[in-house]
C-alpha cells in the first residue's frame, strides 16, 4: 500500500465545499495543523460560523472525503475549532503574526528578487493572471513605489481607482485580477525621497484601505533588492510565502540567495525560485535551447537552499511585447509552452500554500514558524 501524503489529504478535502462561501475548506484556509503519520490523519477544522448549518455536517463530510480518497484503513481525527475568525470578506484567515492588520486576502504571495530587472513584475503579473484563470480570486499589488510597472503591463496607466461609499479604494480589474499600484497614487519622481518606513506604512495603509472583496491570493510585486525598504515590508505585511525570481547569471543568483535569506530571517516561507531568461529558442530552430547566461545555476541554488525550483522560463520576446502592450502574456497566448510553465508554477504555488495553511511541513522541506 502506498503511504498517505498530506497532499493527498488536502486534495480530498478540496471536494468539501462550504455552501455559504461557495469555496472548499482548503481554499478557505479552514484546515490547520494537519498531521499524517502512517494511517493516522489528524487536523483541526476552523470554520467561520461554528454554529452554522455547515458546521453540523462538515466533520462527517471531511472524514468521508478523506476516507474515499485514501482508503478505509485511515484513522481520521478532526478537531472542530471554535476560534472565531473572519473568512472571505474582511479578514486574513491565518495571520497569526503579531501586530499585523488583516488585509482582506486569505493568502499573500510576495514576488521578490535580490537584483533589479530580472523579471519580477513579469512573473508577478503572469502568475496572478494564471491563478485567476485557474478560478481563484486574485489581487495584485504593485509595491514598487520608485518604478511601478504594473499599470503599464495591464494597460491602465493614467487610470485611478475610485473610492466607494465605505471610503475604500476599489481596485481596477483586468484579466480577472484586481489591481492596485503605488503608481496610481504616488508619482515615482515624488517618491524618490521616501525611506523604508514611509514606503511600508503607505503600502500597509493601501492594503488596509482597499476593498479587495475576499481574495484567495494577493500577489505583491516587490521593489528590487534586499535593503531597508524590502525588509520593512516583509516585516509589516502578513506574507504567506515568497517567490524569488532570478536570472541564471552568478551575480543574479548571489542576490537571489540574499532574498531567500531575507525571507527566512523573518520566518516567511520561500515557496520557490523562478529562473527567468533561462534559455533562448530561435523561431527558426524550435528544437534548440541556447543557454545564453549559463545553465543550471538556479536549480543548483534551489537544491542548495532546499527550496523548490518553481519554473524555468525562456527568453521570450513575446513576453516583453505583451508587457509593453499592456496585455499579459498568458492572456494573449494561453496555449503557448511558456504559458503552460506559468500555469504549472501557479498550481505549485497554490498547493504549497495549502500545505503551509494546513500547518503541514511535510513537503519541500518548509518549516513554518509564525512570529
Ligand atoms: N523571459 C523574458 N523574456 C524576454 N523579456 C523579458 C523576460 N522577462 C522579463 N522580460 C523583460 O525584461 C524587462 C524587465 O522585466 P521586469 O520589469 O519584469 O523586471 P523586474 O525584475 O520587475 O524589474 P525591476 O527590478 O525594475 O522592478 C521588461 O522589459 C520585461 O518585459
Ligand atoms: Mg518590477
Amino acid at each position: 500500500m502506498s503511504s498517505i501524503t498530506p497532499e493527498a489529504v488536502l486534495d480530498a478535502l478540496r471536494t468539501v465545499i462550504d455552501p455559504a462561501e461557495g469555496k472548499d475548506v482548503v481554499r478557505l484556509g479552514c484546515v490547520r495543523d494537519l498531521s499524517v503519520a502512517g494511517n493516522a490523519i489528524s487536523f483541526r477544522l476552523v470554520l467561520e460560523d461554528p454554529g452554522g448549518a455547515f458546521a453540523q455536517i462538515a466533520e462527517r463530510m471531511c472524514k468521508q472525503a478523506v476516507r474515499n480518497a485514501v482508503g478505509p484503513e485511515a484513522g481520521i481525527r478532526i478537531e472542530m475549532d471554535n476560534e472565531m475568525i473572519g473568512l472571505g470578506d474582511v479578514d486574513v484567515v491565518k495571520d497569526q503574526r503579531a501586530g499585523m492588520q488583516p488585509i482582506g486576502a486569505t493568502n499573500v504571495i510576495g514576488v521578490a528578487s535580490g537584483k533589479g530587472g530580472v523579471g519580477k513584475s513579469t512573473v508577478a503579473v503572469n502568475l496572478a493572471v494564471s491563478l485567476a484563470a485557474a478560478g481563484y480570486d486574485v489581487g495584485l499589488l504593485d509595491a514598487d513605489i520608485y518604478g511601478p510597472s504594473i499599470p503599464t503591463m495591464f494597460g491602465v496607466e493614467g487610470e485611478r481607482p475610485r473610492v466607494n461609499d465605505n471610503r475604500k479604494l476599489v481596485p481596477i480589474e483586468r484579466h480577472g485580477v484586481k489591481l492596485v499600484s503605488m503608481g496610481f497614487l504616488v508619482e515615482p519622481e515624488k517618491a524618490v525621497v521616501w525611506r523604508g518606513p514611509m514606503v511600508s506604512s503607505a503600502i500597509k495603509q493601501f492594503l488596509g484601505d482597499t476593498d479587495w472583496h475576499g481574495l484567495d491570493y494577493l500577489v505583491i510585486d516587490f521593489p528590487p533588492g534586499t535593503g531597508d525598504i524590502q525588509l520593512t515590508l516583509v516585516q509589516s505585511i502578513p506574507i504567506t510565502g515568497a517567490v524569488v525570481v532570478s536570472t541564471p547569471q552568478k551575480v543574479a543568483l548571489a542576490d537571489a540567495r540574499k532574498a531567500v535569506a531575507m525571507f527566512e530571517q523573518v520566518n516567511v516561507p520561500v515557496l520557490g525560485i523562478v529562473e527567468n531568461m533561462a534559455w533562448f529558442t530561435p523561431d527558426e530552430l524550435p528544437d534548440k535551447r541556447y543557454y545564453l547566461f549559463g545553465k543550471g545555476g538556479a536549480s543548483a541554488l534551489a537544491t542548495e537552499l532546499d527550496v523548490p525550483l518553481l519554473a524555468e522560463l525562456p527568453i521570450e520576446p513575446k513576453l516583453m511585447e505583451a508587457s509593453d502592450s499592456g496585455s499579459p502574456y498568458v492572456s494573449e497566448l494561453p496555449d503557448s509552452e511558456t504559458s503552460k510553465i506559468f500555469s504549472v508554477a501557479a498550481r505549485q504555488v497554490a498547493r504549497k500554500i495549502d500545505l503551509i495553511n494546513a500547518g503541514s511541513s511535510a513537503s519541500g522541506g518548509l518549516e513554518i514558524v509564525y512570529q
